[in-house]
């Protein structure tokens, strides 16, 4: 599971990634007074927007950084591991954004958390990557690696789902399902793609020694600009959005 340590760098270089996510909180609906957990709620830009809206906002992340970051925002975040949640029937609703898809090996034991975290009736709403999410990038990454001669096919940390898959998954755990679908969304990258390559696949960078890294990246993008650069030199990252409403049913006492 992915923790980012520097809340002022992820600002900078994914800033979008809370001003795209204004339908989400939308489809969250958050009311007056109800209890809402922001799941990985990073710096605590989202969750922020949900309390604006008069709902009291738990965010729990497993950042220090962005914490203290949440924090420093006036909302009450907590340092907590999201396949272990200590809450039972709290919230009125579970709010997640870009975030699951960190959370691929341990996704049953968090999915079985935020049902149990919800009062009957409350609702999981959340926006995650999908199948196809970032797939130029990632073959651009696995290509340059593989001239090295690593095989990183096996260490990519992020899981991203079809519908289909994400919807079965949340039935299984009990969730009734009301929305689940692709969004195809090309994300510009106001500071570019090297920024992302150093803010979200370090890990993976890391797998060459560091005086090698600038040309690995240069390689990349070289293979990356004719399908993610634009005309005007502009850098997209290829996201594909799983946006998905589920209730946990009034039954489930
Ligand atoms: C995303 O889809 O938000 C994402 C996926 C992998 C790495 C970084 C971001």
């Amino acid at each position: 599971m992915k923790a980012f340590s520097d809340a002022a760098r992820y600002a900078r270089d994914a800033g979008f990634v809370a001003h795209l996510a204004a339908p989400l909180v939308d489809l969250l609906g958050p009311r007056p007074g109800e209890r809402v957990l922001d799941l990985g709620c990073g710096d605590g830009r989202l969750s922020a927007a949900i309390a604006a809206r008069g709902a009291r906002v738990v965010g729990i992340d497993r950042s220090p950084a962005m914490v203290a970051a949440a924090r420093e925002r006036g909302i009450e975040a907590h340092e907590l591991d999201a396949a272990a949640l200590p809450f039972v029937e709290t919230f009125d609703a579970v709010f997640s954004n870009a975030a699951l898809h960190w959370m691929g090996p341990v996704m049953e034991a968090v999915l079985a958390g935020v049902f149990r975290a919800l009062r009957p009736g409350g609702r999981f709403v959340g926006e995650m990557g999908g199948f196809g999410n970032i797939a130029a990038i990632t073959t651009a990454l696995l290509a340059t690696l593989a001239r090295r001669g690593i095989d990183a096919r096996t260490r990519l940390p992020w899981t991203f789902p079809t519908a289909a898959a994400w919807r079965a998954r949340l039935e299984r755990q009990g969730f009734r399902v009301e929305s689940c679908e692709l969004i195809p969304r090309p994300t510009r990258l106001e500071t570019g793609m090297a920024a992302w390559f150093e803010l979200f696949a370090a890990d993976l960078l890391a797998l060459v020694p560091a005086d090698e890294r600038p040309a690995l990246v240069a390689e990349i993008l070289e293979l990356l600009a004719p399908a993610l650069r634009a005309e005007d030199g502009t850098w997209y990252a290829d996201y594909v959005r799983l946006r998905f409403g589920a209730l946990k049913p009034e039954e489930s006492r």
